[in-house]
């Protein structure tokens, strides 16, 4: 069943119903002021990190699960009749219903009593604000008398705090009104520079900033004591829970239509120019009015919103197909591209599934989001690079995340990862192949934050591949730490007391448990590492590396390879993971995908060996599940892996991010058909019709889908941030399609399925457009054997760089092989 469809043209999706099996959300904003927004207008706001500055109040987790938001309420004055024109929160029958979440906007349609209403949200480029643009149409034959009234909760600032210190908190809130317009000023009289403010743009009825004065005693944000009675209480909140509600009366003739525009924002005041007059308390309203005043503008709206969408035609354009396959095409070209800047603004702070308070950016998670962003954000993926790099450590380890805000080193969660440092390499990697930057390598970046200690970026890619050396176990294979990528394979924890935590705790002296998975890891940062330094002239770091890789691959060979596949690890009393001779968890995803990846096995037939195993023992038709069989116990040896249930998240799930992992290991061994088959089982635009199963989004992908294991096989969890959104576009733009960016220039190296006869890519790439076409007459899966450029054959698959010239650079592959 479906809940909605597509619209490509527009680049929106169009949800028809408005109860969604989940709530079904977006993102408004894209540079330092962000919204959460669903399809009924549930979610909230914030200032750059959602934890410390936090503008809007939401409650997660609750019933109904997405309660609290941008909520509107239209009233009859003629019969006290309301609703929600968004359907929450009063859930009132529609007659129409619409939601189209678009590329940094949401519009929310409606009609009821033939009263039609749109919202349009988002926030204009450049501005801290968010607008909402509300329309409503009278479509009956006589004059309607109505009552528009808005409402936010907001919030005090730091979420964390905002949830738990009511002691404190009930006290504290305050506001002002001027104007119609109402000033949220909580801690302002103290060391906050900042409040936020709630503007309309029309001559105000009434208004409400204390929430339980507007919504009553016992009451919800269902049924306001304000609404329902047609009239706002003028209240003015001192402490308990501010809130900014307008109300504004609207007569309309037959068929008229009234806009009003409501505009919320962050405002920060100069230090010593906080308070107007001086030596008042109030606040100097002097800087924001010119901005209230611009976006109470229709026009000036328009504007913004036309600015917003050319910047996302920009954004978008870097990459375009057409191919056969409708789903591949829009999730290209609009939704996962979509997603992966989305992964870049937020990394793993705020999504219907993280609650903004928790997880700052993870070194790996935002090494690895830059494979989906690098190309359209180049500029900010290098700030992002070097962000990270400044909070390696010493050791040549990491900090496991860091703070946003701070840019600063995290150390709730510490450091111990061991294949963290890697992810920097091939984060830079990808970076030098997408813009042939190569001065980011001399940039000076310190360690630990600390000043003084700089050191050229290079030398810390050097020290990310040497921390790996320096931290070999018994078995030639590297140590693996707290965890590897899998967070929750925890060798070395042995928990027994409820509460640990799985990634902090450690009892174990860590000399012992090995992974395969970064030694696989290890080998193809290596070989990335010496094609850097080759690239630099230094040839003696290449070879080291080399050797260094050339004799890992031995060991992987010797003690990582269990007959069949990759064995996954080796446990503190050095037994393998991930090996026949398991009893559960015999074959798990990550090795395989790692080792491939790395080249290992590609020459004699263990790379098809092991990926035939992994199509037999884990690949479903929602996806490759994690490992098999699943833990139906716990295992204190193993740690939180064997605390989920059978089939959910790492306890073998399909956690969607490891699955191009495979994808890209059957391009290489040359499986185009196989590859897209399993790339097309966790697209969630093709699961769109198993939308009751599959429950989350159908245009963004999300981090797991329950595995075989689970009673709940199929369905999604924790859409939008995860790494799935970097790793699936990466894999479908530059391996199956096989539009690869590389050191010298771009390959052109599809891996598709036999019965495509070809498709067309323009790439923007180092100042040129490619106007691509690969043609495939043959029916065949790999193997350009011939290049034409601007219809001039060239020898191998390689389109060197070129000085930019204006006219596209027309390009046409044949596959024959
Ligand atoms: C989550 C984490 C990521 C980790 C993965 C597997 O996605 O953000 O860092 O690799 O889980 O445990
Ligand atoms: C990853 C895992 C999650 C675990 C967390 C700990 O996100 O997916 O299950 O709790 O890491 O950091």
């Amino acid at each position: 069943m479906r809940f909605g469809h597509f619209d490509d043209r527009k680049r929106e999706y169009v949800i028809t119903q408005p109860n969604t099996p989940l709530p079904w959300i977006n993102y408004l904003g894209c540079e330092s002021y962000f919204g959460l927004i669903s399809n009924t207008a549930g979610g909230y706001s914030f200032y750059r990190d959602a934890r410390l500055r936090r503008l809007t109040r939401y409650r997660y987790n609750n019933a109904p699960f997405d309660f609290g938001g941008r909520y509107l309420y239209l009233r009859d004055n003629d019969t006290g009749k309301f609703w929600s024109p968004s359907w929450q929160p009063t859930r009132t029958k529609l007659d129409k219903y619409e939601c189209r979440h678009g590329m940094g906007y949401t519009l929310i349609g409606s009609s009821c009593h033939q009263i039609e209403a749109q919202t349009c949200y988002f926030v204009p480029m450049g501005e801290t604000l968010e607008i909402w643009k509300f329309q409503v149409t009278n479509r009956r034959k006589k004059p309607a008398r109505l009552s528009v009234f808005s409402s936010i909760e907001f919030c005090l600032w730091d979420a964390q705090d905002d949830a738990t210190n009511f002691q404190r908190n009930f006290s504290t809130g305050q506001v002002e009104i001027v104007d119609g317009v109402i000033y949220h000023k909580t801690e302002y009289r103290e060391r906050r520079n900042h409040f936020a403010y709630f503007a309309c743009s029309e001559k105000l009825a009434g208004f409400d900033t204390q929430r339980d004065t507007f919504l009553g005693a016992y009451r919800s944000w269902d049924n306001p004591a304000a609404v329902e009675q047609g009239k706002s209480f003028d209240s003015v909140a001192h402490g308990w829970a501010p809130l900014g509600s307008h109300h504004v009366k609207v007569n309309l003739k037959p068929g008229e239509t009234k806009e009003i525009i409501f505009v919320l924002g962050y405002h920060e005041n100069p230090v010593d120019k906080k308070f107007d007059p001086p030596d008042s308390q109030t606040i100097n309203k002097k800087t924001v009015q010119p901005v209230i005043a611009k976006y109470l503008d229709c026009q000036n709206v328009a504007a913004a919103f036309q600015t917003l969408r050319e910047n996302w035609d920009g954004l978008l354009g870097v990459y375009q197909v057409q191919s056969p396959d409708v789903h591949a095409n829009r999730m290209v070209n609009i939704w996962n591209a979509y997603q992966c800047m989305a992964t870049f603004n937020m990394s793993r702070s705020a999504s219907f599934y993280e609650s903004g308070i928790g997880r700052g950016l993870g070194f790996r998670d935002s090494n690895q989001d830059l494979l989906g962003f690098v190309q359209m954000v180049p500029a900010r993926a290098r700030e992002r690079i070097l962000d990270i790099a400044a909070t390696q450590l010493k050791s040549g380890g990491a900090f496991h995340q860091y703070q946003p805000l701070t840019k600063r080193g995290n150390n709730d969660i510490g450091s111990g990862f061991n294949d963290d440092p890697h992810w920097l390499i091939l984060g830079v990697a990808a970076y030098l192949k997408e813009t042939g930057d190569w001065s980011i390598l001399d940039e000076p970046v310190q360690f630990e934050n600390e000043p003084g200690s700089e050191q050229p970026l290079y030398e810390h890619l050097r020290c990310s591949f040497n921390y790996t050396l320096e931290r070999i176990g018994p078995h030639g294979l590297p140590l693996i730490g707290r965890a590897d990528w899998n967070d929750c394979l925890n060798l070395n924890c042995f928990s027994d007391t409820p509460g640990q935590s799985f990634q902090t705790t450690t009892n174990k002296d860590g000399t012992t448990a090995e992974s395969v998975f970064i030694a696989g890891l290890f080998v193809m940062a290596g070989k990335e590492l010496a094609a850097i330094a080759k690239r630099r002239r230094q040839n003696t770091e290449a070879e080291r590396c080399l050797a260094e890789t050339a004799k890992m691959e031995k060991v992987i060979y010797r003690h990582g390879w269990d007959g069949d596949w990759f064995i996954r690890a080796y446990d503190d009393f050095s037994k393998p993971i991930g090996s026949k001779v398991c009893k559960e968890g015999k074959i798990f995803i990550e090795s395989q995908g790692m080792c491939i990846m790395a080249g290992i096995g590609l020459k004699d037939g263990k790379a098809k060996l092991a990926l035939d195993s992994v199509n037999q023992h884990l690949a479903t038709k929602h996806g490759i599940v994690l490992q098999q069989p699943a833990f139906t116990k716990y295992y204190i040896e193993m740690g939180e892996i064997s605390s989920y249930p059978p089939g959910y998240k790492e306890n073998a799930g399909i956690f969607c991010h490891n699955n191009p992992w495979i994808i890209i290991s059957e391009t290489m061994v040359g499986n185009g058909n196989r590859a897209f088959d399993y790339y097309t089982r966790i697209n969630p635009s093709a699961r769109e019709n198993i939308g009751e199963l599959h429950r989350c989004e159908p245009y963004v992908f999300a981090q797991m889908i329950a595995g075989r294991d689970a009673p709940t096989h199929g369905e999604a969890k924790n859409s939008w941030l995860t790494g799935t959104a970097a790793w699936t576009y990466f894999t479908i733009t530059q391996w199956i399609l096989g539009i690869r960016t590389d050191y010298d220039g771009l390959r052109v190296d599809p891996v598709i399925p036999a019965k495509w006869k070809g498709f067309t890519v323009t790439r923007r790439f180092r100042g040129n457009t490619y106007a691509i076409e690969v043609k495939n007459p043959k029916g065949k899966q790999r193997g350009v054997k011939k290049l034409l450029v601007n219809g001039k054959e060239i020898a191998g698959n390689l389109l060197p760089v070129r000085p930019p010239q204006s006219k596209p650079i027309q390009v046409e592959a044949v596959l024959e092989g």
